[in-house]
This record gives structure tokens, C-alpha cells and sequence, in this order.
């Protein structure tokens, strides 16, 4: 990396941020089209949420990656919100330029499932309720799909977010269940998405939220847990001969689109998977 006086500077503010795989994957890119642009990892406390904002405003930082726990609160410190990233209430990236927050982590999903099929027209299983639910649901709804189910554990939750979409009428069709039902969903539906932390590492042999004799061939499994990068779930759909999708996938497109926003240019996607295939250790 040739750092000189005109690069520019992108990164990750989030508390903590060291295990992040973000600063290798973009680095990478960068590095394999030749663009001036370095990305480092700023571990920002709480409370110092809004001077950093202000500070990266000063020091002509061009764009941030926010997560866990700043998605929410730093949305007060910009001057302008993408409308998705507004309806969904939570902001992953930021673009100096003019101060404006976007959504990209669920987008991520959604190009990760599409790799397969489109989403539009689709009739579509989600489980949980949560951040992440939250996030994909919105874009699920905004990409043409035909109907969502959202099942969670909480069924308030899940009825508190399948409310929220409805309200942005991006969508009629959303129905909420409990996720004890789920098998019973899978036969008439196309895509079954995971956003519940069932399979994540250390419980790599948690009950699957869904068994291999409920799915049909023509299902398409996206887990959102990468890690393990073949979780329980994933497993029942190859045994079920149906069509998996890799969580890592949806770390790799939330961060090509954060990419395309800064520097508005196509990301090298197989760079960026690479990086992020040896970042994770998955082969
Ligand atoms: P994220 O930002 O990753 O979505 P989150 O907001 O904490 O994380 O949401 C986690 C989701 O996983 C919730 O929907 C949660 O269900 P509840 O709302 O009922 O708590 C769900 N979840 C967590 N552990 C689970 C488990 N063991 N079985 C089923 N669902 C689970």
C-alpha cells in the first residue's frame, strides 16, 4: 500500500472493531484498481460518537462504515438519509460527500440470494425479527417480492416489524407466525432466509431452525450466519438438494455496495471474496 499526501482515507467506526474483516477487503480492492483510497478501523466509544462524526467531517475523511452499537444513534449526525436506510431506522454507511447514511447490509442479502434468482415476485420466509430481519425485509420489499413471512420467537416483534413494512406500502402481502411453525411454510415457498444467530460458532450443532425433509429442491437456503461458513442450515439444504447461499456472501455485497457509494466504481467482487474466503479462514 502506497499511502502519500493525497489518499484518501475511508473506514470503520463501531466499539470494538478489531475483528473486523472490512479494512482487508476493501484494501484489497483498492489495491487491484489502482485507486488512491485506504481503509482503517476507528474503535469509537459511545459517548464520543458525535465528535468523531464531526472530526471525520474536518479532516476530509471521505467515507465510514458503522456498526454494532453507533448504526442507530449516528443518524442524528447526518444531514441526509437514503429512504430505505430511513425505514429501516439504521445506518451502515456513511458518504462525506454530503453527510448521508445508506443501508447497504441489507442490500448485501439480497444480491447474495439473487447470485441464484431475483426476489421479485417471490414468496419468501424469513426467521427473526431482529436488526438484521429488519434490514433484509425492507430491501425484500422494496426488490418486488410477492410475500414475506416473518417468524420469530417473540411473535410481538415480529408483528412490530411486519407492521413498520406495511406502513411504508412497499408491499401488501406480510403474514408473521411463530418459528416453531416454520417447517410447515417451506412447501409453498421460494426462499427461506436466516437472520437468527441458531448455528453460529461456538454452537455449530444447534437444532436447525428447518429440516431437509421440508425443503423442496428448488428452495433457496440464505443464512446470513457466516461462521460457520457451512452452518446446520445450509447442511439440511444441500442434503435436501435445494440451493444454499453462503453468509459470507452478504458481507461480501453489503461491502461492494458500501464500496460503489464512495467511490463510485464496481468493486472487484472475486478480489474482494478472495480476501474475505482467507480473512475468515475458510479454506
Ligand atoms: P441481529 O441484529 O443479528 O438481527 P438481533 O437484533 O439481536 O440480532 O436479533 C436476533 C434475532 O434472532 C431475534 O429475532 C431473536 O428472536 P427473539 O426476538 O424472539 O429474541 C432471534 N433469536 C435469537 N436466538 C434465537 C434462538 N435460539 N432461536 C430462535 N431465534 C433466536
Amino acid at each position: 500500500m502506497n499511502i502519500t499526501g493525497s489518499t484518501n482515507i475511508v473506514g470503520l467506526i463501531g466499539n470494538p472493531v478489531e475483528h473486523s474483516f472490512s479494512p482487508q477487503m476493501h484494501n484489497a480492492a483498492f489495491k487491484a484498481l489502482n485507486l488512491d483510497y485506504t481503509y482503517v478501523a476507528f474503535d469509537v466509544n459511545p459517548a464520543d460518537l458525535k465528535t468523531a462524526i464531526n472530526g471525520a467531517k474536518s479532516l476530509n475523511i471521505k467515507g465510514f462504515n458503522v456498526t454494532i452499537p453507533h448504526k442507530i444513534n449516528v443518524m442524528k449526525y447526518l444531514d441526509k438519509l437514503d429512504d430505505i436506510a430511513k425505514l429501516i431506522g439504521a445506518v451502515n454507511t456513511i458518504d462525506f460527500k454530503d453527510l448521508k447514511g445508506y443501508n447497504t447490509d441489507g442490500i448485501g442479502a439480497i444480491k447474495a440470494i439473487e447470485e441464484i434468482d431475483s426476489v421479485k415476485n417471490k414468496n419468501i420466509v424469513i426467521a427473526g425479527a431482529g436488526g438484521a430481519s429488519r434490514a433484509i425485509s425492507f430491501y425484500l420489499a422494496k426488490y418486488g417480492a410477492d410475500k414475506i413471512t416473518i417468524l420469530n420467537r417473540n411473535i410481538d416483534k415480529a408483528k412490530n416489524l411486519a407492521n413498520d413494512i406495511l406502513n411504508s406500502n412497499l408491499i401488501e402481502d406480510i403474514k408473521t407466525d411463530s418459528i416453531s411453525q416454520i417447517n410447515n411454510y417451506l412447501n409453498d415457498s421460494d426462499i427461506l432466509i436466516n437472520t437468527t444467530p441458531v448455528g453460529m460458532s461456538p454452537n455449530i450443532n444447534d437444532k436447525p431452525i428447518a429440516s431437509a425433509e421440508n425443503m423442496h429442491e428448488d428452495l433457496i437456503v440464505f443464512d446470513a450466519v457466516y461462521n460457520p461458513n457451512e452452518t446446520v442450515l445450509l447442511k439440511e439444504a444441500i442434503k435436501a438438494n435445494a440451493k444454499p447461499v453462503y453468509g459470507i456472501k452478504m458481507l461480501l455485497y453489503q461491502g461492494a455496495e458500501s464500496f460503489k457509494i464512495w467511490t463510485g466504481q464496481n468493486p472487484p467482487i472475486d478480489v474482494m471474496e478472495d480476501i474475505l474466503i482467507k480473512t475468515l479462514n475458510l479454506k
